[in-house]
């Protein structure tokens, strides 16, 4: 495709055209393909009803802002204020979250107190450095279709400089026992608390950052299709099974947030899979999880235009800085470009 009718759209996706900017659009772009066009997460930690309401909103917009240097999830400084808070303003508005409101008061530990009940109750999901690597049973987790869920970096640059030692206060006491963290408000004292707070603050790593994303690389690409929505659904049901991938039954995008009479019917995510490359691609980089590489979004955006969102392996494949990886999905991207070349040829 021509640089400048992909520019274009771009602009009208990022609200140039449109009024304002227009949240779900930049979610689908620039956060869906880790974080799940449902928030149920992935790669990325889920961002459910339950999640988001343990997060301010500035927490979200320095989260993006910042990323997790030498994690998976990029830094996207490119956004405007005003898209990251329209983002900000679609995923309250999609799971009827409120933000959390927390003091901005600074807790006072003992890095050295805490660092012994760290290694007690921390260590086997963050690890020792509170770089998540650890062995715990972040990585399992069963919910209603099983995705992975790694223990994230407490000890990362990017999300010490999101979270307020209050917000860190409050997981750590309630817990998000759905993803296997656990509550320790009858573990710990909010003596322990603070300590262990000073303590993962006195680590602060900043990891080796990936080379930054050049500005026109996004971890999808959108694709626009000739032809109607119904058409473009299926031609690429063609080309997928003509592919020999196996193919699920398509979930429209709002399945399951609103009532099935209010359910889009123009937004459907088409998921298929080569079982073979996908185990072959999760023995190699367990976080990510089951669908990721393998799931087209077919949406009718208001003006009629009709859109397809395909996740940019190569883009995603570098954050996780794994070479055996990138070669995997070099030729899954392959694959993914002949069959959006074929259901919009
Ligand atoms: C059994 C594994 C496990 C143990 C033990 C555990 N955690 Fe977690 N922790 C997790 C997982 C998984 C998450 C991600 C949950 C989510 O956000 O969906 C998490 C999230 C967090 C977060 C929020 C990070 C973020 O990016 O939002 C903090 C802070 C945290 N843990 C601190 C601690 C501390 C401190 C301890 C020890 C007192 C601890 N955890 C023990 C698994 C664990
Ligand atoms: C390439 C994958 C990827 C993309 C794209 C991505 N994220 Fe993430 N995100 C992650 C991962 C992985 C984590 C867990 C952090 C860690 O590993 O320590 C995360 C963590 C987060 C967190 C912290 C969650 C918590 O429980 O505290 C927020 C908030 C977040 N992402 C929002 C976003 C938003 C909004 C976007 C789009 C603007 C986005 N992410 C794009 C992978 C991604």
């Amino acid at each position: 495709m021509s640089k400048l009718p992909l520019i274009l759209l771009l602009l009208a996706l990022s609200g140039h055209v449109l009024a304002g900017p227009d949240g779900k659009a930049l979610y689908i772009e620039h956060c869906s393909a880790c974080h799940h066009t449902r928030g149920e997460g992935g790669i990325g930690l889920p961002l459910t009803k339950d999640t988001l309401s343990s997060m301010t909103d500035s927490y979200l917009r320095k989260s993006i802002y910042y990323g997790r240097p030498g994690r998976v999830m990029p830094a996207l400084p490119a956004l405007s204020d005003a898209q990251s808070k329209a983002i900000i303003k679609y995923l309250r508005e999609s799971t009827g979250s409120k933000p959390a409101v927390y003091s901005s008061h600074q807790v006072k530990g003992q890095p050295g107190a805490g660092k012994a009940l760290y290694e007690e109750h921390c260590v086997k999901c963050h690890a020792a450095d509170g770089t998540g690597q650890g062995a715990g049973t972040g990585v399992t987790l069963s919910r209603e279709r099983s995705f992975l869920v790694m223990p994230p970096a407490i000890s990362n640059a990017g999300f010490l400089a999101s979270a307020s030692d209050e917000m860190m206060k409050h997981v750590i006491l309630h817990g998000r026992v759905k993803q296997d963290m656990p509550a320790f408000a009858n573990k710990l004292s909010d003596q322990d608390i603070h300590d262990v707070i000073a303590y993962i603050r006195s680590l602060n790593i900043s990891a080796v950052t990936p080379p930054p994303l050049d500005s026109d690389e996004r971890p999808t690409h959108v694709i626009e299709s000739p032809y109607d929505f119904n058409t473009t659904v299926k031609n690429l049901q063609q080309a997928i099974e003509g592919a020999n991938f196996r193919i699920f039954p398509p979930r429209y995008l709002e399945q399951g947030l609103v009532d099935e009479f209010s359910v889009n019917k123009r937004q459907i995510g088409i998921r298929f899979c080569n079982f073979d490359k996908l185990y072959g691609m999760l023995k190699i980089e367990p976080r990510l999880g089951t669908v990721l590489p393998c799931r087209i979004t077919v949406m009718e955006l208001e003006d009629g235009k009709v859109i397809l969102v395909v996740p940019n392996l190569r883009v995603i494949a570098r954050l996780f800085n794994n070479d055996e990886l990138v070669e995997l999905w070099d030729e899954m991207e392959e694959s993914l470009t002949d069959l959006t070349d074929e259901a919009t040829l």
